[in-house]
């Protein structure tokens, strides 16, 4: 664990250069605005260790598989969202020695990251070793107002000499994945211009064949006065030099001003042509002026989706990063794109899709952005529905069952370890619960016709097929799969999924009933679409749910996470000695599949999503045998758990889990932040404050909440949208203010009571509510 990260409510600061934490520092101070995004690479040269990266949202590459034992039914590839043009490059020449600060010796270092207004600075001066120092000021963003804009204002100075500074500014497209299966590179060369003081570089990836046009006007001034330039050309690169002779305590500014265009959005003809376009209408504006309408953006983001915590800063620090960076990912513009789990801030997990959106993700979109974000996110896997089908038949399956990959881009798996990629099918039903998510939060029933029946159809016939009768326990049973818990592989009638599974048929004829009686013109077209042979196929789906059989051990009154589970050795995690944690990196992978350990909610996980049918004492028996058992060894595990400790009014163990999950990257816990952040988990951390501390749910149509106040805390407050409301939600130890922004009248329940909550504020203060 490190804790390097200096305390503050809106910036994440870091004082002093330690080479060995720059990799930690680019992660966490990765910018990015939904379409492109990078790491906090230096502008200048740098030769220590460093991972360079920039990402353009939706434009990958199929990597070549790379197995040690093909299985049929594996992908071909694994999709990466590849690092494209580094955009930010200039190079500082100072009497023809480098600025490198892994080679200066650096005197001052400070980099922060301004959630509010979403951008990334650095200051910092550096002797080199001709002993001339230099200070310099850099600051830069991802425009959140134009998601394919960004721009940089770069100035150096010198401090104690006069001398001959050279400015290259480069835009390079020469660049390799680190991840690459077979260490190849992904880009073609398409086109280099060059045209009033403008670079325009664009590239293809192979394979895929998608062209990005990144375009970058560097203007250098001095004194006031815009210098010229000699132009450089390479290849994949594009560069222009300027000289400039300066004296003791003068500045040079270098702005850049950027577009990235892809054929995503635009005829692959066009790029050039819109590119030019564009950036001569950003550099009209300016810098300052782009700077602002970005920063206008964020407020407008903050304004839905922040959380303020008095009484503690570094939680603070902690929920607001949590939430800048899911910003940062996705917006939901377009509904082709996802949140990888490491976003735009590393290269792990290839920038693909998982679970994790929708078992985690789809809450805070849902509460913090307008409703189309979250429909994207369903839209998406909807669209990838064929593909889902074409999936299945692949694995054997017929008749229009859906399996939905465990990593995909572009609807296809590319996932290739069996165990996972053919076993770990709860994703499934994850995917079906989003769907039940949004309309249980947006009432948007409509949604059903449009989209979501026909996805609910293919993951039924998917369940359907995938149980077998099983004459010895007179049961419908799942057998070879892997549930949440990754730590136990190929293992028969994983409760989760089995409970899912069940629950997704039952959903499925209920969704098929509802879109009947609203739109039977639409349901029958679904219905042709589908072939659904309606009495045969619900009766079928009936009879396996409620026959589904339930691992359950009457002994400790708990459900059983799989057949067997009892055989293990039942040793807890307290008296798991430190040192041999995490078990992922001490343990051989034998010795974790034989042990009981539990990597992250798996019964509870399923506890969670169906929490109305439990009560509190089977939730408590659950989350005692579970919680001591579990490693919490991913990161999506600790906010199911506080969610779950709070419910159980076990505060200190709710917040203590909030705790792991808040400052996870900040304070690097997992000594894996350099790869990148732990983006989907961090919708988590939000969910443990928001359905966890302030115990926020949706109960028939009405918002509900049962909140406590952290110890730690003087108070915390959120803003929610809700139905078309815009919510601010405030919990005090005495009170909850909620103030109603809009001109609707709300019931909201607290403590199970029921509140008239007129346009404006009102106050609920808990002994009355009580009495
Ligand atoms: C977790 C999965 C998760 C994946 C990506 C793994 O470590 O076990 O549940 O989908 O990470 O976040």
């Amino acid at each position: 664990m490190k804790n390097y990260i200096k305390a503050d409510e809106w910036n994440i600061i870091e004082e002093g250069f330690d080479p060995h934490l720059n990799k930690i520092s680019e992660s966490l101070f990765s910018i990015g605005n939904g379409r492109i995004g990078q790491r906090a690479n230096f502008e200048e040269a740098y030769t220590g260790e460093t991972l360079q990266g920039n990402y353009v949202a939706g434009v990958y590459y199929p990597d070549k598989t790379r197995v040690g034992w093909w299985k049929n039914g594996y992908p071909e590839y694994f999709a990466k969202v590849l690092n494209a043009t580094n955009w930010i490059g200039i190079d500082i020449d100072i009497d023809g020695e480098k600025l490198d600060l892994f080679k200066c010796e650096v005197l001052e270092f400070k980099r922060v990251l301004n959630m509010k207004e979403g951008t990334l600075s650095r200051t910092f001066t550096a002797r080199l070793s001709s002993g001339k120092v230099v200070k310099v000021d850099a600051i830069r963003f991802c425009s959140i107002a134009d998601d394919e804009l960004a721009a940089l204002h770069y100035s150096i100075s010198a401090l104690n000499f006069e001398g001959i500074i050279t400015v290259t500014s480069f835009i390079d497209g020469d660049i390799k994945n680190q991840d690459a299966n077979y260490d190849e590179k992904f880009w073609n060369e398409v086109a280099q211009h060059q045209e009033n003081d403008t670079d325009y570089l664009t590239l293809q990836t192979k394979k895929t064949e998608f062209d990005v046009c990144t375009a970058s006007r560097t203007t250098v001034l001095f004194n006031g006065v815009a210098q010229s330039s000699q132009a450089v050309l390479g290849d994949k690169y594009l560069a222009r030099t300027t000289v400039i002779p300066v004296k003791q305590g003068e500045t040079i500014h270098i702005y850049k001003i950027v577009t990235n265009l892809s054929s995503l959005n635009y005829d692959k003809s066009d790029l050039l042509r819109l590119a030019k376009v564009k950036i001569e209408t950003a550099s009209t504006k300016g810098f300052d002026e782009l700077l602002k309408d970005h920063a206008a953006a964020w407020a407008a983001k903050w304004e839905e989706s922040d959380i303020i915590v008095e009484g503690d800063i570094a939680a603070q620090q902690a929920i607001r990063f949590n939430i800048f960076q899911l910003n940062q990912t996705y917006t939901g513009k377009d509904a082709r794109l996802n949140i990888g789990p490491k976003g735009f801030t590393g290269e792990k997990y290839g920038g693909s899709t998982y679970w994790d959106t929708e078992a985690y993700c789809i809450p805070f979109y849902l509460s913090t952005a307008p409703e189309e974000v979250a429909k994207n996110l369903l839209v998406y896997r909807y669209k990838h529905l064929d593909k889902a089908i074409e999936n299945a038949e692949k694995l054997g399956f017929k008749n229009g069952a859906a399996l939905y990959p465990m990593v995909t881009m572009n609807g296809e798996e590319c996932h290739n370890e069996w165990e996972i990629t053919f076993e770990e099918i709860h994703r499934n039903g994850a995917i079906a619960f989003a769907i039940f998510n949004y309309i249980r939060y947006t009432g948007d029933e409509n949604y059903l016709a449009q989209y979501g029946l026909e996805v609910l159809i293919g993951i039924a016939r998917f369940w359907k097929q995938r149980v077998n009768w099983s004459e010895d326990k007179q049961k419908y049973v799942m057998l070879g799969v892997t549930g949440p818990n990754e730590y136990e592989n190929n293992i028969n009638n994983n409760w989760y999924t089995n409970k899912l599974a069940a629950w997704c048929l039952k959903y499925t004829i209920e969704a098929a009933d509802m879109v009947k009686r609203l739109d039977p013109e639409k349901y029958k077209t679904i219905q042709k679409k589908t072939k659904l042979v309606e009495a045969k196929e619900f009766g079928d789906w009936k009879t396996v749910a409620d026959q589904m059989y339930y691992p359950y051990h009457e002994k400790e009154g708990v459900f059983l996470q799989q057949d067997g589970f009892m055989d293990k050795e039942q040793i807890l995690v307290k008296d798991l000695p430190a040192e041999e944690r995490p078990l992922n990196q001490k343990w051989s992978w034998d010795r974790i599949l034989r042990s009981g350990f539990i990597k992250q909610a798996d019964v509870l996980q399923g506890m969670y999503f169906f929490e109305d049918e439990y009560d509190l004492e089977t939730l408590r028996k659950n989350f005692s045998f579970y919680e001591s058992r579990t490693v919490h060894e991913s990161s999506l595990s600790p906010c199911v758990h506080s969610i779950l400790a709070a419910k159980l009014s076990d505060e200190e163990k709710a917040y203590e889990f909030y705790l792991r999950t808040a400052r996870l990257d900040l304070d690097d816990y997992n000594n894996d932040t350099e790869d990148g952040l732990h983006i989907t988990s961090m919708a988590g951390t939000w969910m443990s404050i928001v359905e966890g501390f302030a115990g926020m749910r949706v109960c028939n149509g009405q918002l509900c909440f049962n909140p406590f106040l952290p110890k730690a805390w003087d108070s915390f407050s959120f803003s929610i949208g809700f139905r078309g409301v815009q919510l601010k939600v405030k919990i005090s130890s005495k009170q909850i203010w909620i103030i109603n922004n809009s001109v609707q009248t709300l019931e909201i329940s607290i403590f199970n009571r029921l509140h008239t909550v007129l346009p404006g504020e009102k106050a609920i203060t808990y002994h009355e509510q009580l009495v």
